[in-house]
């Protein structure tokens, strides 16, 4: 049976069904060894960063323009008519009169399902406050198959702000496909919500929490690293308390397995020392780069042109 994703918004990595996903991963890596494929011809994709990004926004602003597409848009709501208090509807409903497909990144949970619902053109959700990140996370698992091979019955290490971090919520979703053994290490207040250990539960599968780095280190196929997140906190003396929870330094790599690699979404402030940069088992800038492809092979399924 062949898979379209023609015209199918992307909000939240469930939308998609393990077999779509891995399409989507396989287009990809096409893309890894041709990235310069002129399949757009001029057709326009809006990038609405409602929120700070580099990686997410520059990687789907550079997969459009490799793909021969236009982009418009903004990366802050400053000099948009937000500003004045147009409404999200309203914008979205505008812009999709001159796009034809909308990339959004928003600080407010649901809104890109909202925007979906109220939009003409297709949606993909480029981070919706600290609910879904759902092209991080096609890039996370693009990245994890081809560091170990394969998607099943690894052994997953999530490590940091496990509460707020919706990149680690996507993939946790994700990775219920596909058998992994989850470790969870965070501190008590930054633990993993239970609406998505809940998905766990549901899918069977096994899952640990921890308050230490070190005990889980020698077992994981994969260490996730996230950052305690500033900007998720109501209050800042709670961010203060666990800014610096888990830092992870080059020695402490010495007793994982051959195969392990370190993940991080990225941007880090402190949880990675600099030193882990040059160990072969840190991954975290290819796995920012793998992310062009991903958006590449995306962008291409969503208007049917792969
Ligand atoms: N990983 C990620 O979303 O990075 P940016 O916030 O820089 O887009």
């Amino acid at each position: 049976m062949s898979i379209s994703l023609k015209n199918r918004s992307l909000i939240s990595i469930y939308d998609y069904t393990p077999e779509e996903i891995c399409h989507i991963l396989d287009i990809a890596e096409d893309f890894e060894k041709n990235r310069l494929q002129n399949l757009l011809n001029g057709r326009v994709i809006a990038s609405l960063f409602f929120e700070p990004s580099t990686r997410t926004r520059l990687s789907f602003e550079t997969a459009i323009q490799l793909l021969g597409g236009n982009v418009i848009g903004f990366s802050s709501t400053a000099g948009t008519s937000l500003q004045k208090g147009e409404s999200l509807k309203d914008t979205i409903m505008m812009v999709a009169s001159y796009a034809d497909l909308i990339v959004m990144r928003n600080p407010v949970d649901g809104s890109a399902r909202y925007a979906s619902e109220v939009s003409k053109v297709p949606i993909i959700n480029a981070g919706d406050g600290s609910n879904q990140h759902p092209t991080q996370c096609l890039l996370d698992l693009y990245s994890i198959r081809k560091t170990q091979g394969t998607l099943e019955n690894l052994e997953i290490t999530m490590v940091g702000d496990l509460k707020y971090g919706r990149t680690v919520h996507s993939l946790v979703q994700a990775m219920c496909n596909f058998n992994a053994k989850f470790n969870f290490v965070s501190p008590v207040e930054l633990k993993m919500p239970s609406t998505v250990i809940q998905y766990i539960k549901n899918a069977g599968l096994e899952y640990h929490e921890y308050t230490e780095l070190e005990d889980v280190i020698p077992h994981s196929d994969i260490i996730y690293m996230t950052r305690v997140q500033r900007e998720r906190f109501p209050d800042p003396l709670e961010y203060e308390k666990v800014k610096n929870s888990y830092i992870l330094c080059n020695d402490m790599l010495e007793n994982s397995k051959p195969n392990c690699r370190v993940l991080h979404p990225l941007p880090r402030v402190n949880e990675i020392n600099t030193d882990v940069d040059p160990n072969p088992k840190a991954y975290y800038f290819q796995q920012a780069q793998n992310g062009l492809f991903v958006r590449q092979a995306l962008i291409a399924a969503i208007l049917g042109l792969k």
